[in-house]
């Protein structure tokens, strides 16, 4: 994934770990990358190896992690200059799930090596929707969760996740049934 990934992946754990934790993290994980350089594609198993040292290091859950990373990415795009991009893509939290592959074509002009995820959506009202994930990677649905609730937290929505369809149970994509307050 591009090294804006693993940036905010590096700022998240510096966060609320500092930056010792992060120099052991990428230690243990292997990963001798110094700087990762924002528009610079590395490979997937870079970012994989680093939240698996992190979830040994910190003593947490993939899932868990996974999930509050989500949620920091919002933050940090938003930081980072792609908040117009975030804006720009919806007002309210049904219209910019449905607008996700749109929003990462045009990350795409922007970093041409991207494989972006796909979405879709169902279902959709006034009080919720069912979203639809669909990715060449695997593992990453509680990172999705996460993401959904930045979202929320953008328009200031209090929301009730529950994933209904799970490819780790068999299913041939991740689905998550979204309930707004
Ligand atoms: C302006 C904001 C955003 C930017 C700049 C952005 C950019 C990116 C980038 C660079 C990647 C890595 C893919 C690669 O390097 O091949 C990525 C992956 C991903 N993005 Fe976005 N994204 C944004 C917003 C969102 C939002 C709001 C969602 C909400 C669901 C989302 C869902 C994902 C997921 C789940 C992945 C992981 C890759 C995968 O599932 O295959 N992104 N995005």
């Amino acid at each position: 994934m591009y090294g804006l990934v693993n940036r905010a992946l590096q700022e998240f754990i510096c966060k609320h770990h500092g930056d010792a934790s992060w120099q052991a993290i990428k230690a243990a994980a292997g990963v001798d990358v110094e700087f990762f350089v924002r528009m610079e594609s590395y490979p997937d198993d870079i970012t994989y190896r680093l939240v698996g040292a992190a979830c040994a290091s910190l003593n947490i859950e993939a899932a868990a992690l996974l999930r509050d990373f989500g949620r920091h990415w919002v933050l940090f795009t938003g930081q980072e200059g792609y908040g117009s991009l975030l804006d720009g893509a919806g007002s309210s939290l049904q219209e910019i799930l449905a607008n996700l592959d749109d929003l990462h074509v045009r990350v795409g002009l922007m970093y041409p090596a991207l494989k972006p995820p796909s979405f879709s959506c169902s279902d959709v009202r006034d009080d919720g929707l069912t979203l639809h994930y669909f990715s060449e990677r695997p593992g990453l649905a509680p990172m999705v969760v996460g993401l959904i609730e930045g979202l929320g937290e953008r328009f200031g929505k209090i929301l009730t996740i529950r994933q209904s369809g799970d490819r780790n149970a068999g299913a041939d994509h991740d689905s998550f049934d979204i309930r707004i307050a």
